[in-house]
């Protein structure tokens, strides 16, 4: 199935990183995913360029295709977004854009094991050339490791009977697909948990997923390279899907916003959330938080 990933809060984000007009500029989309933020801001500013980034070359090459119209004024680049920023040049971006986590694609179309609806391998990774597969650490973990792991990115309250029972199956099998892994979870969980308001796998697939591409761990380092390279009074927007990436960032912002030298101005006191109308078009943006904040 084809899937045009719908840009989170694309109204709001579009107004509160207003571009320079009138001189080259420069905005760099830290996640790119298929484009839809990305082609939106090339629509709205002629003069702008951005620099594009996402570790998942798959998606990339989505984006490069629909981009296609606007020339050089795209520039793909296949990194970490913490590992490009790292490198980037101090005072040369005009605004900079994180739309955290995966996309549509990952769940519908990547094949890599994201959904627990769907029957894959588990793989789970952005960069799917190295590092450790979800089916690695699901095999390959200890008991505790893996519940650890479970409790803290997924905030599962039934993270240890998830781990035993995992341990148990693999010590028959491996266990290589998503939907084998959803069923695992689902008989190792009490029955009124099974029947709950969301899958009995959701939280431990997003814990996975998150474990596979150490995505909490680049939130903090990429935002403080993204002040040195972001210009003064550019602007920094990021939009997180649940509480545990949102933590991350509000605290960043709040602490750095603290200091005597402080380098920001937080813009959003309170997070931005998708209209009602946003909501009942795209459930799935429910979660999303925009923070915003300025270099001074
Ligand atoms: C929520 S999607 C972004 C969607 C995009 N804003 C759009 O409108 O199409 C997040 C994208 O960022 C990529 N990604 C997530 N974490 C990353 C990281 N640390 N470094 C580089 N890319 C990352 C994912 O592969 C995914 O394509």
């Amino acid at each position: 199935m084809e899937v045009v990933h719908y840009p989170v809060m694309h109204r709001e984000v579009l107004e509160n990183l207003p571009i320079p007009e009138g001189d080259s500029s420069i905005l760099i989309d830290c996640t790119t995913g298929e484009g839809g933020h990305t082609s939106l801001f090339l629509e709205k500013h002629p003069s702008l360029s951005v620099i594009g980034i996402d570790r998942d070359s798959e998606i990339q090459k989505k984006a490069i295709e629909r981009l296609s119209v606007y020339g050089e004024r795209f520039h793909p680049v296949n990194a970490w977004f913490n590992d490009y920023l790292k490198e980037a040049p101090s005072d040369f971006a005009d605004a900079i854009l994180f739309d955290l986590g995966i996309s549509m694609f990952h769940y519908v179309e990547s094949e890599r094991g994201f959904s627990f609806r769907t029957d894959e391998p588990l793989d789970m990774r952005l960069n799917s050339k190295s590092g450790m597969s979800a089916a690695d650490i699901v095999n390959g973990y200890s008991e505790e490791n893996l519940a650890d792991v479970i409790y803290k990115y997924g905030e599962e309250r039934y993270s240890r009977r998830i781990a035993r029972a995992i341990v148990e199956r693999r010590s028959e099998k491996a266990i290589e697909s998503s939907a084998e892994l959803a069923e695992i979870i689902r008989l190792a969980v009490p029955r009124d948990y099974r029947y709950g308001r969301i899958h009995p796998a959701t939280r431990t697939f997003q814990a996975l997923r998150i474990e596979v591409n150490s995505e909490l761990d680049r939130i903090t380092p990429a935002l403080e390279e993204a002040m040195r390279v972001l210009k003064k009074g550019g602007r920094i927007a990021v939009i997180t899907f649940h509480s545990l990436e949102d933590r991350k960032v509000k605290w960043f912002f709040k602490e750095e916003a603290a200091r005597d030298d402080s380098r920001i101005r937080i813009l959003t006191k309170k997070p931005i959330v998708p209209s009602e109308e946003e909501e009942r078009e795209n459930p799935p943006s429910r979660s999303a938080k925009l923070r915003v904040v300025e270099k001074i």
